[in-house]
């Protein structure tokens, strides 16, 4: 499974990179806000900064809702860099453009699913990657891994090449609970990947170690 992390805040990026085990980046409007990008030229040279701090995937996401606008939009960003990926939101005019950018060799990534409907459409229209918010489904009592786990079961059975992106993660046992379901990639915020590190048995173990080792 491939790790990506979910924010727009660079010294976070910086810190998972430098554990060495980071695959790519995602982004959305309010990951970019949070961060203060403001207007055209921040927003682009942002993920002109990510991309050359992560050798990796970098999902970058149109802000319009029409075909017409999210393709020239997302042509904008694909220039950005090659690793760049557009990120689409699920409608009827997202679609069109994933199959649309499919068809013109650009990579995308389907955001905002919440149903394994949603996940077989975005599939055959051709989207790189899948990205159900399995933590918003929690909030609203339905079972975020189940999704993950049904989708890499149709996925499987159907032959799809899209790739599952559990996004909307909250804790480190979502990463791990995503990993048994199946999902190809996570993308976590920072402290739920250093939440992975955490056991108090590590902890105490060490502890104890660093004694003894005094007495050697
Ligand atoms: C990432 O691609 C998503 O935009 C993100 O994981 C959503 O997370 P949230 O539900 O915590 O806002």
């Amino acid at each position: 499974m491939k790790f990506f992390i979910d924010t727009a805040n660079l010294a976070h990026i910086k810190d998972a990179n430098d554990l060495g085990i980071l695959d790519g980046v995602t982004t959305n409007p309010s990951l970019m806000a949070k961060e203060g990008i403001k207007g055209n030229d921040a927003i682009l040279n942002h993920y002109k900064t990510i991309c050359e701090l992560v050798d990796g995937d970098i999902s970058a996401e149109v802000l319009s809702v029409t075909f017409d606008e999210m393709v020239a939009e997302g042509k904008i960003l694909a220039a950005i860099h090659p690793n760049i990926v557009v990120k689409i939101p699920m409608t009827k005019d997202g679609i069109k453009a994933i199959k649309w950018f499919s068809d013109n060799g650009i990579r995308t990534n389907c955001t905002l699913v919440f149903s394994a409907g949603q996940a077989i459409l975005a599939a055959k229209a051709g989207a790189t990657y899948l990205s159900p918010f399995i933590g918003r489904l929690d909030d609203t009592n339905w079972d975020g891994v189940d999704l993950i786990a049904q989708i890499a079961n149709i996925y499987a059975i159907q032959g799809f090449e899209t790739q599952i992106l559990a996004a909307s993660i909250r804790n480190p046992l979502h990463i791990v609970k995503c990993a048994e379901a199946g999902a190809d990639v996570c993308t976590c915020p920072l402290s739920s990947i250093l939440g992975l590190l955490k056991h108090p048995l590590t902890d105490i173990g060490l502890a104890q170690f660093i004694e003894d080792a005094k007495k050697m």
